[in-house]
């Protein structure tokens, strides 16, 4: 569905929080008879656009899933070639992201990534920490499952060492041992290429997410289909569980 133009969009209308599964490089190469890495060098295209527009649209948090644990089992080449498009990408985009307030921040295994990408990683993480306008995460290695697995293993020592009592878990400590800690849930989660599943990524945090899925591979996505993105999701009537009379009375009582 359709809510109108993105520039006349109230601005209550907005995600604040964006999430993209980056999907289709291989199949988007494939269609020209290139090579898996062509498609991924094309990709750190749509990559800078989101980012830009996402920025300028004063979108506060970007979360974009760049290579998930899943992923380490690709053919040797083509995760080297990720890890290197990965390296000269944070290397490039440093000036720019600083000079437009935009704060770099990794979620993942990072521990498992290629050491010289890693030093190029925490070079721009601490070149852009004094960032306030938006935070771009990139999810790197990542894995959901892995990320509750490490949660839990942090809490239950914390139960052992009786620093913390079991009892007194509730939803928000395990918010705070994710590794998206400081960071709203998304509103809205978008998957390019077509494929209708979440692939181990943010499980715990899409609880209660928009998800817009578009046909559109990667490297082709553009400001255009970021729009409708938003403007598919600000459509939308987020229920949270209550009934659709609960959320109408709801914003009239709010004014
Ligand atoms: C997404 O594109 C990028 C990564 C997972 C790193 P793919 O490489 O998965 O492309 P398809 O799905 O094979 O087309
Ligand atoms: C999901 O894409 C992971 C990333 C976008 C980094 P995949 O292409 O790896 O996911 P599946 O294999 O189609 O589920
Ligand atoms: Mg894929």
């Amino acid at each position: 569905m359709n809510a109108g133009n993105i520039d006349t969009l109230p601005r209550e209308r907005f995600p604040r929080h964006i999430a993209i599964i980056m999907d289709g490089n291989g199949r988007w190469a494939a269609e020209r008879r290139r090579n898996r890495l062509f498609g991924h060098r094309h990709g750190i295209n749509a990559v800078r656009e989101a980012v830009r527009e996402c920025r300028r649209l004063n979108i506060s948090h970007l979360t974009l899933y760049a290579f998930s644990m899943e992923n380490w089992k690709r053919p040797p080449t083509e995760v080297a070639g990720l890890w290197r498009l990965l390296k000269s990408y944070v290397q490039t985009e440093l000036k720019e992201l600083r000079d437009n307030g935009v704060r770099l921040n990794v979620i993942g295994r990072v521990e498992l990534i290629p050491k010289d990408v890693r030093d190029a990683i925490d070079y721009t993480l601490r070149e852009t920490a004094a960032c306030r306008d938006m935070v771009l995460t990139i999810a790197l290695s990542y894995g959901s499952r892995d990320e509750i697995l490490t949660a839990v293993r942090d809490l239950a020592r914390r139960v052992k060492a009786e620093s913390l009592d079991a009892d007194a878990i509730d939803e928000q400590t395990i918010d705070r041992a994710l590794w998206t800690a400081d960071m709203p849930d998304p509103d809205l989660l978008i998957r390019t290429s077509g494929e209708f599943r979440i692939s181990n990524f943010l499980l715990w945090q899409l609880a209660y997410t928009e998800i817009h899925v578009t046909p559109t591979l990667w490297p082709d996505f553009s400001k255009k289909d970021l729009h409708a993105a938003i403007l598919d999701f600000a459509g939308r009537e987020r229920r949270f569980g209550l009934t659709g009379e609960q959320i109408k009375k709801g914003m009239k009582d709010e004014g």
